[in-house]
């Protein structure tokens, strides 16, 4: 089983597959391809361990089981009950069965969902000679995916979202995923030897990952996944990809700052910093952010400002894009980085974005608006 090769799909968010395409690139995977909310990949369990241990911006890694034509429920019964169960569940795990159906005949996601589940239990009953499950033990989550008729029948080895680290116990008002947050990171581009600032750091979300990158720490290296949980998984493996990941943390010395007005939320982002154990290489602040000044050293900003969906009224609002417009000014050889719904973000503050993209944070669309400034490395 441990040299066996797998179909893996690791997914993702809207707007941010290129990202995690990257990051498949750095880990070595192989056989890449991209589509929609997904970037498929082959490997071994080994490295079904490195992705969920790694993978910073990507939701989930899953192993496709299965993937063909299902235009009536009976196709979808003989194809699924085709498929190798017994290779991958034990006789008392738990088969937990989801499902979403996009334009497919059919379009019912509950009775796929049953029928699904019936042929796992009568293929796993034929090849165990059982007749009952208890489904007490580990749990193992299932999807059928219908698109255009073709099923998709995928196996979820991380269990909980790959956002869910481990270190953000607590959280303020309009937090942002982890994801989300490293993704922002590596679409700027910033290194470790660079100033990163969050001038409306929250909880800390947006800093913390630029740490966990900063120092090479594996996101997922403080959380447990499904997967370890397996009777068919090699836990040697993984113990030894854990033991790597912990082999190549550096000692990095980092110059981030985060500033908030809210000393609660200052305080939160301190307790999330100790619990990744990189309270030591963030200087919370709590400011307005029109009291902020900022040393004219090529730094990067990465923000989440307020906007009126959530959180912040207009008043304030005008206030924060001003205190932005004046802050912009003064520091000419920074990068800013800042993801907003505010369509006219770049009228409010003065100043054009070199590039735009489009992103959602959770459901709420928004852009990414880049200011590139200065490379410091061409003015040595
Ligand atoms: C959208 S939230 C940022 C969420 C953060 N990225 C996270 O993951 O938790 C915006 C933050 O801006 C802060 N804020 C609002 N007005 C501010 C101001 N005038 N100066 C500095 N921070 C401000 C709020 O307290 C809030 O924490």
């Amino acid at each position: 089983m441990k040299d066996k090769i797998y179909d893996l799909i690791a997914t993702t968010v809207f707007g941010l597959e290129a990202i995690v395409k990257r990051e498949c690139e750095q880990l070595g995977f192989s056989d890449i391809n991209v589509s929609n909310g997904r970037v498929e990949f082959k490997g071994t369990q080994q490295d079904i361990a490195k992705a969920n241990l790694w993978l910073r911006s990507s939701e989930r890694v899953l192993i496709k089981l299965g993937e063909f034509e299902a235009k009536s429920f009976d196709e979808l019964y003989e194809k699924t009950k085709s498929i190798d169960w017994e290779n991958y569940l034990s006789t008392n795990g738990k088969f937990l069965v989801s499902g979403k159906s996009i334009k497919s005949k059919l379009y019912s996601v509950p009775d796929a969902q049953s029928i699904v589940k019936k042929a796992i239990v009568d293929k796993m009953s034929k090849v165990h000679d059982i007749l009952w499950f208890n489904e007490t033990e580990e749990r193992y989550k299932i999807e059928v995916g219908l698109l255009k008729d073709i099923a998709t029948i995928t196996l979820d080895t991380s269990g909980a979202g790959l956002h869910k680290r481990g270190y953000r116990q607590e959280q303020t008002m309009a937090p942002m995923k982890e994801t989300l947050a490293s993704a922002l990171v590596m679409l700027s581009n910033w290194r470790p030897d660079r100033p990163l600032v969050d001038l409306f750091c929250g909880s800390g979300t947006i800093l913390i990952e630029a740490c966990l990158i900063g120092k090479n720490i594996a996101p997922g290296i403080s959380r447990e996944f499904d997967f370890m949980k397996w009777p068919m998984f090699d836990m040697s493996v993984f113990r030894e990809e854990k033991t790597n990941a912990y082999g190549m943390i550096n000692d990095k010395k980092l110059d981030i700052t985060g500033f908030d007005i809210d000393r609660e939320a200052i305080k939160i982002a301190k307790s999330n910093a100790i619990n990744a154990g990189v309270d030591e290489d963030i200087i919370f602040v709590t400011k307005d952010v029109k009291d902020v000044g900022l040393k004219n050293n090529f730094g990067v900003i990465v923000s989440n400002p307020p906007y009126g969906e959530r959180i912040g009224d207009e008043d304030s609002l005008k206030q924060i894009y001003q205190a932005l417009k004046i802050l912009f000014k003064k520091i000419s050889t920074w990068s800013v980085f800042m993801i907003t719904s505010d369509k006219d973000f770049e009228k409010h503050v003065g100043k054009s974005a070199d590039r735009k993209r489009k992103l959602f944070n959770g459901r709420i669309e928004v852009d990414y608006y880049q200011i590139i400034g200065p490379n410091p490395d061409l003015l040595k």
